[in-house]
């Protein structure tokens, strides 16, 4: 429980703050990445899950960077599938780029995986190689189609950027809900220099709302999956549609989650630079009571929200990319 009385039970470890793609929003074209020295083994990482498994968190998060890219990930699923088993965790789960889905899926499935977020803001393969520099549409298709034949629930999330995908969002939810997958719209937020100014791409969607009001019926939902997004049914299509509005609707009330790096650094709010290093009591022992004792300590010191607005885009309002703590 935080100082706030918010009960923290999710997780999101970010396994790498390296990715296959550079998508110009999120890092800049000579990223520099952590030095591999300083990155906790897969050992370590399972180790630190289970303190806070055993500390009452009930899901998992694997993020990155592109999680799928570091080495040998598939043995860390493994080992945190256990906690399914033993009825521990509601959900084991991860977000990607979707590049390495295709080879994955069927062992994320056979290990519990049920849902997968895939990170994809546009359907048109001259704009997606625009937006991620590096990246290649028809291989993330690939991928979701994977996923969706293992019997994985897709969920599409899409970084609504204006004049770029702006107006190909009712054919994005179209086509996802078409294929029986929820999607998700998120505000760009200000994390991270990147060679553009976030104050261009920056779309408010209570702007996007009002502009899908043209084409379709929002019916708001209850709907909540334990994640920031609120939810509307589309009368339309039948599907849902999420909204992650950090900028123009604060949810930070409702916050329950805490986020570990790849180094071992545990970061209390995605908006604030504060975080607390894990790595020291987790090396300095092989017993877990001072790492358990560190994120005791590191919860109650977590602060009640973020305070991210447009007009800090440029220098960035944290200076840390949004791929060291994965979203
Ligand atoms: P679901 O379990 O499907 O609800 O996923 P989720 O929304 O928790 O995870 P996902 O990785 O899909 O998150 C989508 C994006 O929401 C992240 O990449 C972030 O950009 C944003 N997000 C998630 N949590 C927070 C938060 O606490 N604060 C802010 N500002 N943004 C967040
Ligand atoms: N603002 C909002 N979303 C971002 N993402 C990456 N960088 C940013 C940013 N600066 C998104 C990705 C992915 C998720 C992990 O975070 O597109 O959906
Ligand atoms: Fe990689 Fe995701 Fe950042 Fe794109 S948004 S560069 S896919 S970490």
């Amino acid at each position: 429980m935080d100082p706030f009385g918010r009960a923290i039970t999710y997780l999101r470890i970010s396994v790498t703050d390296r990715c296959d793609f550079r998508c110009a929003y999120c890092m800049s074209e000579d990223m520099q990445f952590l030095p591999k020295r300083d990155l906790l083994s897969l050992e370590e990482l399972d180790r630190l899950c289970g303190v806070f498994v055993e500390r009452g968190v009930r899901k998992l998060r694997i993020t990155g960077g592109e999680p799928l890219v570091r080495r040998d990930i598939m043995q860390l699923f493994r080992r945190l599938s256990r906690h399914l088993g033993s009825g521990a965790l509601d959900e084991l789960t991860l977000t990607t780029n979707g590049s390495q889905l295709a080879r994955f899926a069927p062992e994320l499935a056979d290990l519990g995986i049920r849902r997968v977020n895939v990170s994809l803001d546009t359907l048109d393969p001259q704009k997606f190689k625009a937006i991620t520099r590096r990246g290649d549409l028809s291989v993330v298709l690939a991928g979701i189609e994977a996923a969706r034949n293992a019997g994985i629930k897709v969920k599409i999330n899409a970084v609504a950027l204006k004049g770029v995908n702006e107006h190909e969002i009712p054919d994005m939810i179209r086509w996802a809900h078409g294929l029986d997958m929820d999607m998700t719209l998120i505000e760009v937020m200000p994390l991270g220099e990147i060679e553009g100014d976030r104050t261009d791409q920056f779309l408010p969607l209570s702007v996007a709302r009002e502009q899908l009001a043209d084409h379709f019926t929002l019916v708001p939902l209850a709907h909540r999956t334990g994640g920031p997004a609120r939810y509307v049914k589309v009368e339309e299509t039948g599907g849902r549609l999420g909204f992650i509005t950090p900028l123009t609707h604060n949810f930070c009330e409702g916050c329950n989650r805490v986020r570990l790096t790849c180094t071992g650094q545990l970061y209390l709010c995605l908006g604030q630079e504060d975080s607390a290093d894990l790595r020291a009591p987790l090396r300095a022992s092989q017993d877990d009571g001072p790492v358990r004792q560190a994120v005791i300590d590191a919860i109650a010191r977590k602060p009640k929200g973020h305070d991210f607005v447009i007009e800090r885009a440029r220098p960035a309002a944290v200076p840390r990319h949004m791929s060291v703590t994965g979203g």
